[in-house]
């Protein structure tokens, strides 16, 4: 072949391949055909089974006040059986566009086109703070590169992963569905630091001093008199508690977390109950 003819058959290919792309795209996408294992940006595409997607909704505790946000949402299955079965809005976050307009597609044959929608993004890059609900169905080592994004999240945020850990952020709960695993975990506030606490009638403020791993806390309830090591502690999303045992008295601390305050009720093995509060020092 001639140099020249080289260059025409170049020329023409581009020239087809520019008035062709527009058309040529949209067919495929419309005859898009998934193939399980293909590949995927960070990892390929399988899908999730619908009785593990069940598992991990029930385990969130999804309803229609939720916003359901799949973390790499293959064709879209998570997202359209959260609105389709637990009335949930959601997104579903994709990187091949193809997966994503066919589960556009998906979205409007199962009537659920109001409620969800699927974009073309990177799950590493994307905005899923307004989500209420995330699942994910990734790798270990993407949970673990997520996981600082998902704990910066709204404390109490439910999130479930099919089959994969979150490194030492241990899950809240564990369910087994056929031979697969689905792990449930809730954002826990921020508490960790020295907080002032004050219980009404209590005659003195105490020093709040917690440390904090993931949802485990530890840590002690100190005055100018006492030191109180604190046991039966729980931290889940936003609620917290914690009991201290004082001389033959103990006290069962239960409260809320709201950012740099928490409040609520302390009841005593004698049977009083007054409110408490707490403020970052
Ligand atoms: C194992 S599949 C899970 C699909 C779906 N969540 C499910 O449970 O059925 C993972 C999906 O993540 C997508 N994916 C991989 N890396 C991604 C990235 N960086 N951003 C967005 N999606 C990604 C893949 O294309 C694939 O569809």
């Amino acid at each position: 072949m001639t140099m020249r003819r080289k260059l025409l058959g170049v020329a023409l290919l581009a020239l087809g391949i520019a008035l062709s792309v527009p058309a040529g795209a949209q067919k495929r996408a419309a005859d898009f055909e998934p193939q399980v294992g293909q590949a995927g940006k960070d990892v390929i595409w399988v899908p999730t089974p619908l009785e593990v997607i069940d598992k991990m909704l029930t385990m969130t505790q999804t309803t229609a006040n939720d916003f359901v946000i799949d973390l790499g949402s293959g064709d879209g299955r998570t997202v359209i059986q959260a609105a389709k079965k637990y009335g949930a809005r959601g997104l579903g976050i994709e990187y091949n566009p193809d997966m994503v307009a066919l589960s556009n597609r998906a979205a409007q044959k199962e009537g659920v086109a109001d409620k969800v929608k699927f974009v073309k993004a990177d799950i590493f890059e994307a905005d899923f703070s307004q989500a209420t609900v995330i699942t994910m169905y990734l790798l270990p080592d993407l949970n673990i590169k997520l996981r600082p994004k998902i704990l910066d999240m709204k404390p109490g945020t439910r999130v479930a992963s099919h089959q994969f850990t979150m490194g030492e952020w241990q899950p809240d709960e564990t369910a087994h569905v056929d031979n697969r695993q689905a792990l449930f975990w809730v954002v826990p506030a921020k508490v960790a630091g020295t907080w002032r606490l004050r219980a009404n009638g209590m005659g003195q403020d105490f020093d709040l001093a917690l440390k904090q791993n993931f949802q485990v806390i530890e840590g002690s309830l100190q005055s100018a008199t006492r030191d109180l090591l604190l046991s039966a502690t729980t931290l889940r999303g936003n609620q917290i508690g914690f009991s201290v045992v004082d001389g033959s008295v103990r006290r069962d601390y239960r409260g809320r977390v709201a950012g740099n305050t928490m409040e609520g009720t302390v009841r005593s093995s004698n049977g009083a109950e007054v409110k408490w509060q707490a403020t970052r020092k």
